[in-house]
């Protein structure tokens, strides 16, 4: 199936992944952080569940999540770049004790009938699914009954709306140029394509609920700048 391979973003990501937690930091100003953190204060994730981070990337929702549901609970980060995974396992190599792992894998061939989660979380990753709707499909059927997910990516703005000329000029000025002394403007000129393509909140809300998630819930953070989907199955 066509949304199975997305190589352009498997390439990509293997591409910029030295240089990934350096550029996100500058370029966010180390807010992604907090925003990441705010997801998982939204999602409450407790000692012994089992969740996963999809798209993971280095990891830093596994890290967060994981110091949520150790010690009984399990955390596993799945990403299908090969080198940003590498990087994420050398991260967890400090911690001694079980509960987080790494797996390279596709999120469309996770395999529903070995898998259930009490919680699955993504950040900046549905926006890279060749298919949002086929993505959340994915999720809803990784869920436990019960199970809940987030989401947490850029916004998409309403076309000339001061959040959207703001976004572009951020990206075009600041994020594309300083990106080009690491050599990887072509790569990070990707985000403003992926936004456009990518659902605006109220149609993300639409879609979660044709898949069937019960209760359904958006919200923009800093300026409407990032969204934070929430999904109960
Ligand atoms: C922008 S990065 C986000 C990484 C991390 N979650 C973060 O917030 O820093 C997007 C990640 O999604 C991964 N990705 C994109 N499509 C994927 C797919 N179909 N299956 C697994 N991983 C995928 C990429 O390899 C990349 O590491």
């Amino acid at each position: 199936m066509q949304y199975k391979k997305n190589n352009e973003v498997k390439t990509i990501f293997n591409k910029v992944s030295c240089k990934y937690d350096f550029l996100n930091t500058l370029l966010s100003l180390g807010l992604h952080k907090s925003w990441k953190n705010k997801l998982v204060d939204i999602l409450k994730p407790i000692d012994g569940e089992n969740w996963a981070d999809l798209c993971c990337g280095t990891g830093d929702l596994s890290f967060l999540i994981f110091k949520k549901i150790r010690p009984n609970g399990t955390v596993t980060g799945i990403d299908s770049a090969k080198e940003i995974l590498n990087i994420a396992r050398k991260r967890s190599e400090s911690i001694k004790k079980k509960g987080i792992y790494w797996e390279m894998q596709d999120i469309f061939d996770i395999d529903e009938n070995l898998k259930m989660y009490d919680g699955i979380c993504m950040s900046y990753g549905l926006r890279n699914l060749v298919n949002v709707e086929e993505g959340l499909k994915k999720v809803f059927n990784l869920l436990s009954d019960q199970g809940r997910a987030g989401f947490l990516d850029f916004n998409h703005s309403k076309l000339n709306s001061l959040s959207d000329i703001f976004q572009k000029i951020y990206l075009r000025l600041v994020v594309v140029p300083i990106s080009k002394i690491f050599k990887l403007n072509k790569e990070y000129s990707y985000i403003e394509k992926s936004i456009k393509n990518f659902p605006e909140g109220n149609k993300l809300i639409l879609i979660a609920k044709g898949v069937g998630f019960r209760k359904v819930a958006y919200r923009t953070i800093f300026c409407n700048q990032m969204g934070i989907l929430i999904l109960e199955k």
